[in-house]
């Protein structure tokens, strides 16, 4: 079946907690996503960080390629071209899985799982 985007859903899609994987074939890394957060927010949920600025749909600096899989939108008109949509470009920022989806084109980064060090404690001025 051929990747493809949509606009909004006449009806928001199943909120849950039944999760769909996200591959990112860059990486090779996967993450669980629900059909009611977005594909930036289940990466940052499990510790991947995504490109990202505006997290609204305008800026793009999250566009990537979905590879296959189908996304809807939390927003009636995310920043990309008719052509741009055709071609299988989506804004992860505002994408919600609608099944297992796999991206192209990402520039995932793991998150540092380490505790932040205290900062040194000195005397005060
Ligand atoms: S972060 Fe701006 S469009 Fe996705």
């Amino acid at each position: 079946m051929p990747a493809s985007a949509s606009a909004p859903p006449a009806s928001p899609p199943a909120t849950g907690e039944a999760a769909y994987t996200v591959t990112l074939e860059t990486s090779g890394w996967t993450y669980p996503a629900r059909a009611d957060e977005t594909l930036l927010q289940a990466a940052l949920r499990a510790g991947i960080r995504l490109a990202s600025s505006c997290r609204n749909g305008t800026c793009r600096a999250c566009m990537c390629h979905l590879e296959a899989g189908e996304i809807g939108y939390v927003v009636e008109r995310p920043g990309l071209s008719r052509d741009e949509i055709d071609e299988g470009w989506i804004l992860p920022c505002v994408a919600r899985p609608r099944g297992d989806v796999t991206l192209a084109g990402d520039s995932a980064e793991r998150m540092a799982t380490e505790a932040p060090r205290p900062l040194p404690v000195g005397p005060r001025r």
